[in-house]
């Protein structure tokens, strides 16, 4: 094991992606069930200085340079702010993003700006009240819009969007998402629908693939392959002819193709969950508790050889496309998206 996160497949992840609690204020269908999940017991959700020291491990230690916070729902984390101050403040400085559903971020765009957030995702499935209600259960809509406009004011920025269509439901929606975020300067991406649901529901026949999206899109907007270097990141982004995005930069669109279109190759991710388990993939079977090492007076050194040890089996790629797949215990909920 060298010094950073190495895995047995030559990767190394720098992308810390945090799951600051399981909860979520809203309940897509396609997520969780009407009356939620067995929430995690408080005792064991790490608390803002147990989350703040891993990070600090994985950042001062591990060469990790990106910490993007998760849920369930993150702005439901009362510390958040306070989290992302003491985040921002490590040395080498992370980059610090948030992935969220957008409720609340009105109020707090400002103060996370302030306390050191660089950028946010906000997660929106439809353009239209009504359906959003359907399918989130809660009748929220106009909160996420407005907090996707109080981020762009913040200075989050780019701001993305993330949005999963679902067949008989919103997979008439590729086009208009895309109109509604070209014309608020918002970077769209579509995510293929991974098996990582509360009810293991997923059905690969029924998910709209990456290729049906593009095709849907090209029938209204002209698309260039975006000649930006990849890297690890889960999109593959196109430009968008005859639009441009804030500060008159190419305007963007992205489908995240996880199961039609692996990226597991080039993975650079690390997980942590909200009670204090790494995982090394989102369709990890094994996890490494760190709180209980933690809380039993580990030093910072052996946190570090804990992590480096779960990261060294991460797997070579997530395994859907075995017949002898077995989704995760936990849900995409409890994991991050
Ligand atoms: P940026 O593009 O840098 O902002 O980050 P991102 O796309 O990684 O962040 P985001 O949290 O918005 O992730 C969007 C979606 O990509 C998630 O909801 C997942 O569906 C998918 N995704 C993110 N990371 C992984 C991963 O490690 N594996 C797979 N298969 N999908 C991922
Ligand atoms: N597959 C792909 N994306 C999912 N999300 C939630 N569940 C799934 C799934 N099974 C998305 C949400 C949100 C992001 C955090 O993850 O829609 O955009
Ligand atoms: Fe990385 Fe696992 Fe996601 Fe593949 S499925 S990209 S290996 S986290």
């Amino acid at each position: 094991l060298g010094a950073g996160l190495a895995d047995r497949h030559g990767r190394v992840a720098t992308d810390l992606r945090v799951s600051l609690t399981d909860r979520c204020n809203l309940r897509c269908t396609y997520c969780m069930p009407a009356e939620g999940l067995d929430w995690l017991p408080s005792p064991t959700l790490l608390t803002d200085d147990e989350v703040v020291r891993l990070i600090g491990v994985a950042v001062t230690l591990l060469g990790v340079t990106e910490v993007r916070f998760t849920g369930g729902e993150p702005l439901l984390r009362r510390g958040l702010p306070g989290i992302v101050r003491a985040v921002a403040a490590l040395e080498p400085r992370p980059s610090t993003m948030l992935t969220t559903n957008g409720i609340g971020l009105a109020r707090l765009a400002g103060p996370l700006a302030e306390a050191g957030l660089d950028r946010v995702n906000i997660s929106l499935d439809t353009v239209d009240p009504a359906r959003f209600q359907a399918l989130t259960r809660r009748d929220r809509h106009a909160d996420v819009i407005a907090g996707l406009a109080a981020a762009a004011q913040a200075g989050l920025v780019p701001v993305k969007m993330n949005a999963v269509l679902l067949r008989g439901v919103n997979d008439d929606e590729a086009v208009p998402l895309l109109r509604f975020a070209l014309e608020h300067g918002y970077e769209l991406r579509f995510i293929e629908q991974m098996p990582l649901d509360a009810g293991h529901t997923w059905r690969r026949e029924e998910m709209v693939t990456g290729a049906e999206i593009l095709e849907r899109l090209r029938e209204a907007f002209d698309l260039r392959p975006d000649p930006g270097v990849r890297g690890g990141a889960p999109a593959e982004t196109w430009l968008v002819e005859g639009h441009s995005g804030i500060g008159g930069r190419p305007a963007k669109v992205g489908v995240i193709a996880s199961v039609s279109r692996p990226f597991c190759g080039a993975c650079d991710r690390t997980r942590l969950t909200a009670d204090g388990a790494v995982r090394s993939c989102l369709f990890s079977q094994e996890e490494t508790d760190l709180r209980g090492a933690m809380r039993a007076g580990a030093t910072d050194g052996e946190l570090a050889d804990l992590w480096r040890k779960a990261m060294w089996a991460k797997p070579a790629g997530h395994g859907i496309d075995d017949p002898k797949f077995l989704q995760p215990a936990r849900p995409m909920s409890a994991i991050g998206g």
